[in-house]
């Protein structure tokens, strides 16, 4: 597992304060408007028919707050959410019987919803069609099919890979909403929220400052948060300050792009030994040892997203904007 500060998966440490720090009102939940109003919609027109909500996707990179939604939409409709996720439910029967035990218009939430097995996978076709349950009994020719009623509910799914999802699945949610990452003034906004959940003094600047570098990810942005209130709590006078959130930032190696150690080696190595690219994922994953996988699931993802990394067909590109960044001559053009 991963233990950059700046992962944005979830890490032991963000442990059950995450859980706290979660909204619960769709009100409270800062950023992503367009989803936001959409569902508000949703939510109202399913109270005022008494039915449940149309089944609900949730998809985009770790740490936006699919889950934290999730539990607002079942919040605010009132009903309780059962939680459960892909992998964790491992045979059909498993999947029955937790659809055969909600109630009627409870949520059900499948976190990683694209790790579903095949097999557990159409167990919930009939469910979330027709809200019913198919099983066969007995064997060979005297096997009978059974069709049980199940309670209307809503499936939440949320994913990081929705390519990865099948089409039927796809095919079946009425309402699928992607995600984005969070810009800089909506991370200052969550950064002072949390702070005020966990009774830590901030300025509006240091704020500012941790948002810059959470590269777009609540997530990321309270886990650096509770680094600079522990730098804070020691060698200050426990107030979060722009000067000391900035020294404690440089002090865990998250510079002011949000970038880490890591995506410094990575970015050097292809700059010193193969000029900047096009380079091949496998070249890079072996100058810099690491996995090819872990580069593209992990490391690249939010150095393209700002603008360093190119994936071409020839391989990756460092910009030139990565070379300002680095504080490095940007290369003539050979
Ligand atoms: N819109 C938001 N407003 C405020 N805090 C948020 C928001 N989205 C996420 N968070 C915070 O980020 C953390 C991670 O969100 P989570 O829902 O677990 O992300 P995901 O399920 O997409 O990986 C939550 O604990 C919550 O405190
Ligand atoms: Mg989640």
């Amino acid at each position: 597992m991963e233990d950059r500060i700046v992962t944005a998966h979830l890490m032991v440490e963000d442990g059950p304060a995450e859980f706290s720090l979660r909204p619960r009102y769709l009100a409270e939940y800062i950023g992503q408007s367009q989803v936001k109003e959409n569902m508000k919609i949703y939510i109202e027109a399913a109270k005022l028919r008494q039915e449940a909500l149309d089944h609900v996707l949730l998809y985009g990179p770790p740490g936006l707050g699919k889950t934290t939604l999730s539990n607002i939409i079942a919040n605010e409709l009132g009903v309780n959410i059962r939680t459960t996720s892909g992998p964790a439910i491992e045979r059909p029967g498993d999947l029955a019987a937790i659809l055969s035990n909600l109630q009627e218009n409870d949520v059900l939430f499948i976190d990683e919803i694209h790790r579903l097995h095949r097999t557990v996978e159409e167990v919930l076709y009939p469910a979330m069609e027709d809200f019913a349950l198919d099983f066969v009994i007995g064997k060979g020719p005297s096997a009978r099919s059974m069709r049980l009623d199940l309670p209307r509910f809503t499936l939440i799914g949320a994913t990081t890979r929705a390519g990865l999802l099948s089409a039927p699945l796809r095919d079946r949610f009425g309402v699928v909403s992607r995600l984005e990452f969070y810009t800089e003034d909506e991370l200052a906004y969550i950064v002072s929220r949390t702070s005020d959940l966990l009774n830590v003094g901030i300025l509006g600047e240091a704020s500012r400052e941790i948002a810059r570098r959470a590269r777009g990810t609540p997530r990321i942005a309270n886990r650096l948060l509770k680094r600079v209130r522990d730098h804070a709590q020691v060698r200050g006078d426990g107030i979060i300050t722009e000067q000391l959130a900035r020294e404690a930032l440089e002090r865990i190696q998250v510079d002011p792009m949000g970038l880490d150690a890591i995506d410094h080696k990575m970015l050097q190595a292809m700059i010193q030994s193969f000029r900047g690219g096009p380079v091949g994922v496998d070249t890079i994953a072996a100058s810099i040892g690491e996995e090819s996988q872990t580069i593209e699931d992990v490391y690249e993802p939010y150095l393209m997203q700002i603008g360093f990394l190119q994936r071409t067909p020839r391989g990756r590109i460092v910009t030139h904007a990565a070379y300002r960044h680095l504080g490095l001559p940007v290369p003539e053009p050979s």
